[in-house]
């Protein structure tokens, strides 16, 4: 099983809130031996099933393993302890994702928006997302105050399953693609899942304590 963390920056030695040539802010996933460019980063795949609408099409090499492939992240019940461990929320830098819990009393709104992909972890009581935001790429952390995803950049919140709460942001948190063997989870990073469309709340998770950072106002 793949190690949480809680220090990817530390973990990885990973660039903190980069900005691209262009402005647009990096993923700090982006790392300093990882050799993209900001317009690499314009060219990630983001699928889109459901009707959600596909924005970029390029596919990150999957040979070397980690970010981009498909990775084996370990049995289901000690990724659920790793979660309870991080209070809420188990970050897997490897991946560059977030797994965070979905509660089985939302899976009926939850079938009638997601795709199998990701309904296959969902069914197991899991989820993973993509750290970077929808909005301009910054790595999204979780904030254990509220049980949401709040990001520093420009406020856009996202409640404990990604899905889109406030701020600036498009949509929710993309995800990934996942499978489940027995009680074995593996996340493809190289199939990037477009997020929920603005208003989805499968699970109507409101925030549990204060926020991390004040919400931004859509622009
Ligand atoms: S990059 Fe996250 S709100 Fe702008």
């Amino acid at each position: 099983m793949l190690g949480p963390s809680g220090d990817a920056v530390g973990a990885l030695g990973l660039l903190p809130w980069g900005v691209g040539a262009d402005g647009r802010a990096l993923d700090a996933g982006a790392g300093v031996g990882d050799q993209r460019t900001a317009a690499d980063l314009h060219g990630e795949a983001v699928h889109a099933p459901w009707g959600r609408a596909a924005s970029l099409a390029f596919l990150w090499p999957s040979n070397k393993g980690g970010f981009g492939s498909e990775i084996k992240v370990g049995a289901i019940e000690d990724i659920k302890t790793a979660i309870a461990d991080g209070n809420g929320f188990a970050y897997y830098p490897e991946g560059r994702m977030w797994i965070v819990p979905y509660p089985e009393e939302a899976l009926s709104k939850a079938q009638a928006v997601y795709s199998p992909q990701e309904l296959a972890g969902m069914e197991k009581g899991i989820l993973a997302l993509y750290q970077k935001c929808p909005h301009l790429g910054c790595r999204v952390p979780q904030c254990e105050t509220s049980q949401w995803f709040e990001c520093p950049c420009h406020g856009s919140q996202y409640n404990h399953v990604g899905e889109k709460k406030g701020g600036p942001a498009p949509r929710g948190m993309d995800r990934f693609a996942m499978t489940v063997d027995g009680d074995n989870l593996t996340v493809d990073t190289g199939t990037i899942i477009q997020g929920p469309a603005i208003g989805t709340n499968t699970t109507g998770q409101e925030a549990e304590g204060p926020h991390c950072v004040t919400g931004g106002s859509a622009h």
